[in-house]
């Protein structure tokens, strides 16, 4: 499929890997969700799911490139508390989204997402993007199997605090 080899630029970047280990190296000890590779495809398939779902139609691989992207500043909160990942994330992928070769519109539509996946629901959202990404970030997490919610500040909040939900 021809439309996702944007998709595999960010996956082979060597900047991108690196983002990768920062965070796995600064959540090594962590007891609560990570935000690894395995998360960022989770939510991908999710945020593909729920555009399907709505009949929205984006490019597979911008929907994505959006998950992939979403946590990828992480590890610059673990560094500076006062730092918000959302924003650091959005700002990391301008440069992985420009040698993938996404368009400014498109560059903009995937940022504007990744910044807006912590916002409130009480704000307005950029595009359906932000609403699929921020739904499915949440939905990725199975707080009912977690040793751990009941330290979890915002299980209680999640979809699946006490059950799955289809
Ligand atoms: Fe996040
Ligand atoms: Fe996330």
């Amino acid at each position: 499929m021809i439309e996702m080899e944007r998709l595999h630029r960010i996956w082979v970047s060597p900047l991108y890997r690196d983002y990768l280990s920062k965070i796995e190296e600064r959540e090594k000890d962590r007891l609560f969700c990570k935000h690894d590779f395995a998360h960022g495809l989770e939510v991908a398939r999710l945020s593909w799911i729920f555009s399907l779902e709505e009949g929205v139609v984006y490019a597979k691989d911008l929907v994505y490139a959006a998950a992939f992207l979403h946590d990828i500043g992480r590890w610059m909160e673990y560094d500076d508390h006062t730092r918000c990942h959302a924003h650091a994330s959005a700002e990391l992928a301008e440069s992985l989204l420009t040698e993938a070769g996404y368009s400014a519109y498109e560059k903009k539509l995937i940022k504007d997402a990744v910044r807006e996946h912590r916002q409130g629901e009480e704000k307005l959202y950029s595009s359906p993007l932000s609403v699929f990404l921020r739904k499915a970030d949440k939905y990725s997490r199975l707080c009912f199997q977690c040793s751990f919610c009941n330290l979890c500040y915002k299980s209680e909040k999640m979809p699946h605090s006490q059950r799955l939900i289809y």
